[in-house]
C-alpha cells in the first residue's frame, strides 16, 4: 500500500495541506470560473496507482473524457464499475479506519485559465462542493491537499501554485476512505466529483464571510451582523434598499445590530424576502434575508412566537441520471410539488444538500432540518463496538464536519434546526458536535434522533414510534417507559418539544395510518409533525439485456452485499410520478379543516401565521357523481388559528341517486409554485336520501343439475360461467391473495396489538404458509330453479384443513341478472387475510376489456387505512392507468366503495355492473388489471410481468390495511382484515 494512501486512510483528520477553514457559500461579485465541464479521467482499481498523472507535464492524451460534476459509475455504460446499494451494511471488510486495496481510485485533470487580471487578487481559492469520497488535489505539479466529507465543501488556496494563463488541475479521488466509516448513509454509494468546481479570485479588501443573524419580535425585526474581513476592508456597508436602510461600518469594532421597524416577517407560509448587500469598496455580497426568530419554550417548537407544525418530507439528492448530481431546475420543480402537496418542511436527509437547495428553500417557504453528513449505521451489527462517534481519535472530524455544515448555510431563514447526523450511534463526539453548535448559533436548537435519553440535544426526535407510541410521548399523564431512556431521562425528554424525524415509510403501496398521526398533532401540542420517509424512490435508470428500460435498485448491478428495493421507499416514484400515497399525504396534511354542522360548515385554519386571504372556497353537488350545481362559498378571512362557521347552499337532493356535495379550497391567484385555482383543499357531505337495497330473494325449489344453462346474459356449463354478454369469462373464483405490498413482506417487531400477526414474521411468509396464493376448489353441489342457479364450492389449499365455503347464486331479478356470493370461512384461520373476493378473468378475444369507468371512491386507489384522498365520484381510466408503476410489482389499484362499474373496450361498454350493499351498508371494491395476484407477485421489476391482454376483475368485499411495516407498525387493528364471512351481490348488464 503507497504511503499517501495509508496515510490518508489512518489519518481520520479531515484535511491537509492548504486546506481552508469554512465559511459561506455567498453571492459575490468578485471574479469566478467554474470548472465544470469535461475533464480527462482514468480509473484505477486500486488507489496504488502511481501518482505521476499529477504532473504538470504528464500526458493524458489517451484518457478519456468525463463529465465534471458526476459520479463515475453512472458513466460510460459500466466502463467505470456500477453503483452499489446499501442500507446499514459497509460494502467493505469492518476494519476502520482502513478500507481494501480494491478501493476505485478516479484520476481526474483539466487545463484552465487564470486571466490576467487576476494578478489583483490577494488570493485565489479553489473550490470543491462535493467529492466522495477523499481527494488529494495538485496543480500545476505542486500538491495541494486534500480533503474528506463527500457531502460538504471544502476550499484549498491555490495562489503561490498559480500563473496568469494555462494551468493544470489534477485531482485523485478514493471511492473508500476512513471517512467511508462515517458516511454509511442508507443511499447508493457513488464515487466522484459530484458537485460543483469553483476558482474563485479573492480580492485584498474583500469580505470573507459575512453572517446575517436575522430576527422577529413583535412586528420589528432584527439584524445581526457578523463580517469577517481585514481590518483593512473597512468600512463595510450595509444596504436593503427595500426599506431604505445603510448602515456604514468605519471600523469591526463599529458593527452593531440592527431594529427594523415595518419588516413583514419570514415563514414558511410567507417566505418574505428582503434583498440585503454587505460591501467593501473591493467586493459586495448579496444575501436574501428572512426575518424570524426560532425559539423553545418550555415543551413548545416556536418560531416568531407561534408554535410549528412540521409537515415534512426527508429529501435526499437523487436523480434517476444524475445520482446526487444537482439540477437547479429539477429540484426547483421538486419543492414546487412539495408545497402543492401541502409538505412544509423538509429534512435534509442525511447531509447538506447543494447550497442552491437553501436558496429555494428560502424562497419557496419550508422549514428545514439541515443534517450534517455523518452516519456510522455499520457499526449496529457490532453492538456499536469501535463506533467512531464514541472515539476520541474521531472528535475532529466530527468537529469538522458540523463546523463545515454549520457555516456553509448560516444564513438561511428556512434553517430552523441544525441535525447532527444520522444514525450513528450515541457518543463523546456527538456530545461535541452539538457543544459546538450552541456556542455558535444559538439561535437554532439542535436535533439528533440518536440522543435517545437527551444529553446533548434540545428537541426530542424518534423515528418510526407506532400511533400508541407516539400518543404515550405527547402525553404528560403516562409514565410509559420512553425507548432507550431511564425514567428520569424520559421525564427529561418530555420537557422537550418532540417531532419525528423519519416516519410513514412509504415503500412500494403505503403507508397507512397517515390520519392517525395527523390526529396526534392536534390533539398533543408537544408533538410537532414529522418529516415522511421518504420523498422519492432512488431508482437508478437502467436498461434490461433486450433493451427495456427500467428503475434498478439494490441487486440490480451484480453488487456483493446490497438490500434490494430498501431504497425504493418515496412518495414519489423514480420518474417524479407522485404515489397515491402522496395524494394522502396532501389530503391529511391539508391546512384548512371543514366540519359540517347541520347547514352550516366551519372552516378552521390550521396554518402557522397565515390567513386564508389567499383562498377560495368552491363547492359543487354531484347526483351519482354528475354535476348539477355549483358556486363560491362566501368565506371571511380566517386567521391562523382561527374559525369561522359558513352557511352552507342549498343542495338539491334526488330521490333516486346518491346526492355529494363538495367543497374545496383553492388558491384565488397563482403562486411560484401553483396556478390560480390550485386545490389545498377538500371535503365532502353526503346528503342522499336513504335508498334500501333491494331484499335477497330467497329460491324455495332448488333441484340438483348440471349441464349448460342461459340467465339472461350468463351462459353457464356444468354450473361454470362461460360467457357473460357474449364474451368468454372464467369464475368468479374465491381470490384471498394479493400481491404483497413491501409492508405485507415486512417483518418489523411492531404488531400494534393486532392477534392475528406475528412479531418479526411477515404477513406475507404467513400467507404462503397458508397457501392463500394457491387456493384450489372442489365442487360440492351445482342447483337449479325457476330463473337461478347456486353452486356451493369448497376452497382450500394443498396440505392445509383450511378452508372457505363459497355458495354463489346467480338469478334473474326481473330482467337484471345477480350474482350473490356468501363466503364462510372453516373456523382456524390463524392469520389476517390479504382480501377477501371474487375474480373474473376476461380472456382478450378480438376486443379485449382495456378501460373502466366508475362511480364509487376514486379517482387513485385507496384502502382502509389510506382513503383520505380518495372522494366519492364518477371516474375512468384506462387499465394500464388504474395500477402503479411500483418499482418492485405488488398490490395495486384497488378503489374502494364502488357502487357502478362499466368495463370498457376501445371506449365501448362491454359489461355494467352495480354493487348491492350488504345489509351493514358495505359495498365492495375493486380491481382490473392485466395481471393476477400471482402473476404480480413473481415479479421484481415491472418488465418481468409477461405479456398480457387478459383483463382481470377483481370484486372485493374487503381488503386489508396497509401499515408501515416495511419499516415501522403494522396494520392498526382496526384496518386489518381477519378471516371472516362476507357477502358480495352484483347487478350485472351488457354494455
Ligand atoms: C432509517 C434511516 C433512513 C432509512 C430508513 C428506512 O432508519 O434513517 O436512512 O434507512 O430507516 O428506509
Amino acid at each position: 500500500m503507497p504511503s499517501r494512501l495509508s496515510a490518508y486512510v489512518s489519518d481520520t483528520a479531515p484535511g491537509r495541506g492548504a486546506l481552508r477553514t469554512a465559511r459561506s457559500w455567498l453571492h459575490s461579485d468578485a471574479p469566478r470560473r467554474s470548472l465544470n465541464g469535461l475533464w480527462r479521467f482514468r480509473l484505477s482499481p486500486t488507489a496504488s496507482t502511481a501518482e505521476d498523472f499529477a504532473a504538470e507535464d504528464f500526458d493524458d492524451g489517451g484518457w478519456d473524457g468525463i463529465p465534471v460534476p458526476s459520479h463515475w459509475v453512472l458513466q460510460g455504460d459500466g466502463a467505470y464499475g456500477r453503483p452499489i446499494y446499501t442500507n446499514v451494511q459497509f460494502p467493505f471488510p469492518i476494519d476502520p479506519p482502513h478500507v481494501p486495496d480494491e478501493n476505485p481510485t478516479g484520476d481526474y485533470r483539466r487545463h484552465f485559465d487564470v486571466p490576467a487580471d487576476w494578478s489583483d487578487a490577494e488570493r485565489v481559492v479553489l473550490r470543491f462542493d462535493g467529492v466522495e469520497s477523499l481527494f488529494t488535489l495538485w496543480v500545476n505539479g505542486d500538491e495541494i491537499g486534500g480533503a474528506a466529507g463527500s457531502r460538504l465543501a471544502h476550499e484549498f488556496d491555490v495562489t503561490s501554485s498559480l500563473r496568469p494563463g494555462d494551468n493544470v488541475v489534477a485531482v485523485r479521488v478514493h471511492q473508500w476512505s476512513a471517512a467511508s466509516y462515517v458516511e454509511d448513509q442508507d443511499q447508493w454509494w457513488l464515487p466522484g466529483i459530484f458537485r460543483d468546481v469553483t476558482l474563485i479570485a479573492r480580492p485584498a479588501g474583500g469580505i470573507e464571510d459575512v453572517w446575517l443573524r436575522t430576527g422577529f419580535d413583535g412586528g420589528r425585526g432584527r439584524i445581526e451582523t457578523e463580517v469577517t474581513a481585514d481590518a483593512a476592508a473597512f468600512p463595510v456597508t450595509l444596504r436593503l434598499p427595500e426599506l431604505g436602510i445603510e448602515r456604514v461600518w468605519a471600523t469591526a469594532a463599529d458593527v452593531a445590530p440592527l431594529d427594523v421597524d415595518g419588516v413583514e416577517p419570514w415563514s414558511a407560509e410567507r417566505p418574505r424576502l428582503y434583498d440585503v448587500t454587505v460591501s467593501t469598496s473591493a467586493e459586495s455580497i448579496t444575501l436574501r434575508a428572512g426575518f424570524r426568530t426560532v425559539e423553545i419554550r418550555g415543551d413548545r417548537f416556536l418560531v416568531n412566537g407561534r408554535r410549528v407544525v412540521f409537515h415534512g418530507m426527508n429529501r435526499h439528492e437523487t436523480h434517476p441520471e444524475r445520482g446526487r448530481v444537482f439540477d437547479e431546475e429539477h429540484a426547483r420543480e421538486d419543492l414546487a410539488r412539495m408545497k402543492r402537496f401541502n409538505v412544509n418542511a423538509i429534512r435534509t436527509s442525511h447531509y447538506p444538500p447543494h447550497p442552491r437547495l437553501l436558496d429555494l428553500a428560502d424562497e419557496l417557504g419550508f422549514w428545514v432540518v439541515l443534517e450534517c453528513d455523518l452516519e456510522t449505521h455499520g457499526f449496529d451489527k457490532l453492538g456499536w463496538a469501535g463506533n467512531p462517534s464514541d472515539d476520541p481519535a474521531w472528535r475532529e472530524a466530527y468537529l469538522d464536519r458540523i463546523r463545515r455544515t454549520v457555516e456553509r448555510d448560516k444564513n438561511h431563514p428556512s434553517i430552523v434546526i441544525w441535525s447532527l447526523g444520522n444514525e450513528a450511534g450515541t457518543g463523546g463526539n456527538l456530545a461535541a458536535m452539538s457543544a459546538w453548535v450552541h456556542a455558535r448559533d444559538p439561535g437554532r436548537p439542535v436535533h439528533y434522533e440518536g440522543d435517545h435519553a437527551g444529553e446533548y440535544t434540545d428537541v426530542y426526535s424518534r423515528m418510526y414510534s407506532s400511533v400508541l407510541e407516539t400518543e404515550e410521548i405527547g402525553t404528560d399523564g403516562s409514565r410509559a417507559p420512553l425507548l432507550n431512556c431511564t425514567p428520569a431521562q424520559g421525564a427529561r425528554q418530555r420537557t422537550k418539544p418532540f417531532l419525528l424525524c423519519e416516519y410513514a415509510h412509504a415503500m412500494g403501496n403505503g403507508p397507512g395510518a397517515l390520519d392517525q398521526y395527523e390526529a396526534l398533532v392536534h390533539e398533543h401540542p408537544r408533538l410537532h409533525g414529522g418529516f415522511v420517509w421518504e420523498w422519492r424512490d432512488h431508482g437508478i435508470l437502467a436498461t434490461t439485456p433486450d433493451g427495456r428500460p427500467y428503475y434498478a435498485y439494490g441487486g440490480d448491478f451484480g453488487e456483493v452485499v446490497h438490500d434490494g428495493n430498501f431504497v425504493m421507499d418515496g412518495m414519489l416514484l423514480s420518474d417524479d410520478v407522485p404515489t397515491p400515497s402522496l395524494h394522502e399525504y396532501k389530503a391529511v396534511a391539508a391546512p384548512v379543516r371543514f366540519a359540517f354542522d347541520g347547514d352550516e360548515v366551519a372552516i378552521t385554519n390550521l396554518r402557522h401565521s397565515a390567513d386564508t386571504s389567499d383562498l377560495r372556497f368552491r363547492w359543487h353537488v354531484e347526483h351519482d357523481g354528475t354535476p348539477v350545481d355549483s358556486g363560491d362559498l362566501q368565506v371571511p378571512v380566517v386567521a391562523a388559528g382561527e374559525s369561522a362557521q359558513v352557511a352552507l347552499p342549498r343542495i338539491p337532493v334526488s330521490p333516486d341517486s346518491e346526492t355529494w356535495l363538495t367543497v374545496d379550497a383553492v388558491l384565488a391567484a397563482q403562486t411560484a409554485w401553483a396556478p390560480d385555482g390550485h386545490v389545498i383543499a377538500t371535503v365532502q357531505l353526503d346528503r342522499s336520501a336513504p335508498r334500501p337495497a333491494p331484499a335477497v330473494r330467497r329460491e324455495p325449489h332448488w333441484r340438483r343439475s348440471d349441464g349448460t344453462l342461459t340467465l339472461g346474459i350468463a351462459e353457464f356449463v356444468d354450473g361454470s360461467l362461460v360467457r357473460l354478454a357474449g364474451r368468454a369469462v372464467a369464475g368468479p373464483r374465491l381470490e384471498l391473495f394479493r400481491a404483497p405490498t413491501d409492508n405485507d413482506e415486512g417483518a418489523s417487531q411492531e404488531v400494534e396489538e393486532s392477534d392475528a400477526s406475528i412479531a418479526g414474521v411477515s404477513n406475507a411468509e404467513l400467507w404462503r404458509r397458508d397457501g392463500l396464493d394457491r387456493l384450489t376448489t372442489r365442487r360440492l353441489s351445482v342447483d337449479r330453479a325457476a330463473s337461478a342457479l347456486r353452486t356451493i364450492a369448497k376452497v382450500s389449499a394443498a396440505n392445509s384443513a383450511l378452508s372457505v365455503i363459497v355458495e354463489s347464486v346467480w338469478s334473474l331479478e326481473g330482467d337484471e341478472l345477480e350474482l350473490r356470493v356468501e363466503i364462510e370461512p372453516s373456523k382456524g384461520w390463524p392469520t389476517v387475510w390479504p382480501r377477501i373476493g371474487i375474480r373474473f378473468d376476461l380472456p382478450d378475444g378480438a376486443a379485449p376489456v382495456d378501460g373502466a369507468e366508475w362511480f364509487g371512491l376514486g379517482p387513485l386507489e385507496s384502502y382502509p387505512d389510506s382513503l383520505r384522498a380518495a372522494r366519492t365520484g364518477r371516474f375512468s381510466s384506462t387499465i394500464g392507468d388504474l395500477s402503479v408503476d411500483y418499482a418492485r410489482p405488488q398490490e395495486t389499484g384497488h378503489r374502494s366503495r364502488l357502487r357502478q362499474l362499466t368495463l370498457t373496450s376501445a371506449g365501448t361498454e362491454v359489461l355494467r355492473i352495480v354493487t348491492l350493499p350488504d345489509t351493514r351498508g358495505r359495498r365492495p371494491g375493486f380491481t382490473l388489471s392485466r395481471h393476477t395476484p400471482q402473476q404480480i407477485a413473481r415479479a421484481g421489476h415491472p418488465f418481468q410481468l409477461p405479456d398480457s391482454t387478459t383483463s382481470h376483475l377483481i370484486v372485493d368485499a374487503a381488503q386489508h390495511g396497509l401499515g408501515s411495516r416495511a419499516c415501522g407498525p403494522d396494520v392498526w387493528p382496526e384496518f386489518a382484515l381477519r378471516p371472516e364471512a362476507r357477502t358480495i351481490r352484483l347487478r350485472i348488464a351488457a354494455g
